[in-house]
């Protein structure tokens, strides 16, 4: 008897033991992920609430407060690839307007740094010859984005902005009609401005070296602004150790504010500030003159997604935005990927498209096909960016190259998302001529992080050994909860699509087996139930008449596809109920389950009739084409088309 239980107790653990083994390492692996990207997307930055709390604390007429921002390099907002990031112009307008609701009148300064670095070193002449179209469209797409940038600040109420030399020119075509104070190191040194009732000295300084610290003009100038403030604040393009040295040299400074990254010091009484680069954060300088309070003190404000958006400056965003999408010119590529790539070099070698792989690569294709690289443009085109070059780049296939995507033109579209030609390397002469040597087999750690960058996917060089099995194309099975969840790790909700028609049983099967599964997502998912209907086309005799749908199932079916895109909209919360008690009643009357589940009948069969239904069916049609969706049930997530293997579990057929 024992040898059975024993036995039995072996068997079972070497069955299941495995199985287990795998449930466990895997939610192990998912959990360090999750914790290493959350780690690597701090910053470190109080949050805009806790910094309003402290406020409370304090009255207005005790303390002088200067906002500061520097080096932002025009960077209008965060580019919105991972959650947790910081920054952007319509949060700062929020965090200033928010500060300036608590009663206190902050004076605003921006240390410079507006020209955007990025191309500093992907001058276009890494590629495209000479070309000078090339060169001034780039410059002309920064050149908005700074000119973006100083409305904004505009907007804002900032008081004064410290220029660097080479900036001088990008502002000179500028008209400034609000008092934007303009320093610069020769003539206008410095600036007094009133905070709170108390006067505050904005000193500009651009000291190369330490020798120029002690010197009779400095002096001069020092007690020149000395004399008629109650603070002085240097604003500074020096180098650390020169600001140091001035810090020693002339101990009257409160505060001696840099546009670079760095760490917060004291120098005697003197604080040393620094900037988070790309307007990541808003630094908030505090002033005070009271008795047994440190005389200065100094936070940077995350500006985090729960510092919601200032309208008027997304709006002044949405503007330059849609300026792109309209203007080619503003449209020129600055930057390529994996330019040193000897696949890539090669100009005889060209792009074809990851369909192509796919006749001889089914496995890999269809593995490929459910990750989130194969719904990397679907991204853009959701959040509205899919005509700017700087989030196109990483997003497509091959952008910048002769043969790659090129923005705006519909015969490229075969290169949206993250092909496998990123990651293998143009495949023109490999699909011909199927050998290793001409397709990169070897996939290099340093080509997934061209894209994976800090700035884009903080904490992925800690993180490739274990995301690698999600895209070597080991994994070839996974299940739908799988593929959800592997896109629920980003910032964006998973767009689900299920097309059916309302009266077909496989459609109808397949809602009882998704439709509680989805359910439990919640609102973690974006649902939406789609239709396949057709249009007449119109000829002669009817041209200018109503469009005429049609369905595969007749005119009760059109009715009914109407009146649950109706429910659906009216009702959202209780789709699922209806959708399913159709299901078990599908060919009884339609006002049993409306009231079944509580829904107001006349309500209902008054929407239906309404001409917004039209434009509705109207779109679910141009939908259904843009997928080329060819029967009912299909399932789409993302934009892409789920194989019904994944998910149809007893559903096994489909109307057409
Ligand atoms: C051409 C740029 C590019 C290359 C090269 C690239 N990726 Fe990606 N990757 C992306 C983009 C863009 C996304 C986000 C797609 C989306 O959801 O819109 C992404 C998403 C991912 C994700 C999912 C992230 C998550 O947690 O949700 C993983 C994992 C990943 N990539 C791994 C890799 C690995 C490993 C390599 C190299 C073998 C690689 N990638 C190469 C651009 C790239
Ligand atoms: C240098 C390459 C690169 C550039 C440029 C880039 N992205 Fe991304 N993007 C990525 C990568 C890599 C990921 C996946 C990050 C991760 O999960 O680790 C991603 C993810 C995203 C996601 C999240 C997708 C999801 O499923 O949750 C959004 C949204 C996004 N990018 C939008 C943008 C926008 C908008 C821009 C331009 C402002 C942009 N990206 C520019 C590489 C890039
Ligand atoms: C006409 C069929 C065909 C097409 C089309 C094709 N391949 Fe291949 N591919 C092959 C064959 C055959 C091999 C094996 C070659 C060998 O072992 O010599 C291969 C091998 C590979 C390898 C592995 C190389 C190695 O070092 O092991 C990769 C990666 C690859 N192909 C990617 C692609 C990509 C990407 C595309 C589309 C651009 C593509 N293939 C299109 C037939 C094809
Ligand atoms: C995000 C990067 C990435 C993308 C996109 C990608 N692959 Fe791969 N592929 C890999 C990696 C990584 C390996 C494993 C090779 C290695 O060890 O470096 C691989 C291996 C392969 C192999 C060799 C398989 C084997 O068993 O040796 C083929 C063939 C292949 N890929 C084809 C494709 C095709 C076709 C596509 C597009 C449908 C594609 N890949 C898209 C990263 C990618």
């Amino acid at each position: 008897m024992k040898k059975y239980i024993l036995l039995t107790l072996i068997l079972t653990v070497v069955v299941v033991g495995p199985f287990v083994y795998q449930q466990w390492s895997e939610a192990k692996r998912l959990r360090y992920i999750r914790e290493t990207k959350q780690l690597a997307s701090q910053i470190h930055a109080t949050s805009l609430v806790d910094y309003l709390h402290q406020l409370k604390e304090i009255s207005s007429d005790r303390v002088s407060l200067l906002l500061f921002t520097g080096n932002t390099q025009a960077q209008l907002e965060p580019c919105g690839c991972f959650i947790g990031q910081s920054g952007g112009l319509p949060r700062r307008a929020k965090a200033i307007a928010a500060i300036r609701e608590n009663g206190f009148s902050p004076l605003l300064v921006d240390l410079g740094g507006l020209q955007p670095s990025e191309h500093l070193d992907m001058k276009p002449h890494s590629f495209e010859s000479d070309d000078h179209s090339t060169d001034t469209g780039i410059l002309m797409r920064d050149q908005h984005r700074v000119q973006t940038t100083l409305t904004a600040m505009e907007m804002m109420g900032y008081d004064a902005f410290f220029p660097f030399d080479s900036e001088t020119e990008i502002l000179q075509n500028r008209e400034v009609n609000l008092p934007l104070a303009f320093l610069t190191q020769d003539s206008d040194a410095y600036e007094i401005k009133m905070v709170e009732g108390k006067k505050i000295g904005l000193v500009a300084l651009d000291l190369k070296n330490s020798t120029e610290v002690v010197s009779d003009q400095l002096n001069v100038l020092m007690s020149e602004v000395q004399a008629q403030s109650d603070f002085v604040v240097g604003l500074s393009h020096s180098p650390i150790e020169v600001n140091r040295a001035l810090a020693r040299e002339y101990p009257s400074f409160s505060a001696i504010l840099s546009p670079s990254e760095g760490e917060t010091e004291r120098v005697g009484d003197v604080l040393l500030v620094y900037c988070h680069s790309k307007g990541k954060t808003l630094g908030a300088l505090m002033l005070s003159d009271g008795v047994g309070d440190t005389p200065a003190k100094v936070q940077q404000i995350a500006l985090t997604e729960s510092v919601s958006d200032d309208p008027d400056v997304r709006k002044l965003l949405d503007d330059f935005y849609y300026q792109i999408t309209i203007d080619h010119q503003l449209q020129i590529v600055s930057h390529r990927l994996f330019a040193s790539e000897p696949l890539e070099r090669d100009d005889r070698n060209n792009y074809i498209g990851s369909q192509a792989c796919q006749e001889c690569h089914q496995k890999e294709f269809s593995q490929w096909s459910h990750s989130s690289h194969a719904t990397a443009f679907n991204t853009l085109r959701t959040v509205g960016r899919e005509y700017y070059p700087e989030c196109v780049t990483c997003h497509v296939t091959g952008l910048g190259y002769e043969s790659g995507y090129e923005i705006g033109n519909p015969e490229r579209e075969h290169f949206v998302d993250v092909g496998c030609e990123t990651c293998h390397g143009p495949g023109k002469q490999h699909a011909y001529t199927p050998l290793k040597e001409n397709i990169r087999g070897q996939v290099p750690e340093k080509v997934c992080l061209e894209c994976h960058t800090p700035e884009h996917s903080p904490g992925f060089d800690q993180l490739i050994e274990y995301v690698m099995s999600e895209v070597d194309h080991s994994r070839t099975e996974l299940s739908l909860k799988q593929i959800l969840e592997q896109r629920m790790r980003g910032p964006m909700k998973p767009e689900v699509e299920l097309f059916v028609m309302s009266y077909c049983p496989y459609g109808v099967q397949a809602e009882q087996e998704l439709l509680p599964f989805f359910e439990t997502y919640g609102d973690t998912i974006n649902f939406k139930l789609r239709f396949i209907v057709g249009k007449e086309e119109s000829s002669a005799e009817n041209a200018g008449e109503d469009i005429r749908f049609t369905s595969l199932h007749g005119e009760t079916e059109l009715i009914e596809n109407k009146r649950q895109m109706v429910i659906a909209e009216l009702y959202p919360d209780k789709l699922f109920d209806y959708l399913l008690c159709r299901a078990d009643h599908l060919h009884e009357a339609w006002v049993n389950c409306a009231k079944n589940v509580g829904l107001d009948v006349g309500r209902i069969a008054e929407a239906v009739e309404a001409e917004k239904v039209t434009l509705d069916l109207v779109e679910e049609i141009q939908r259904k084409e843009a997928l080329n969706i060819k029967g009912s049930p299909t399932l789409v997530i993302d934009g892409r088309i789920i194989d019904g293997g994944l998910w149809r579990g007893k559903v096994k057929e489909t109307c057409r």
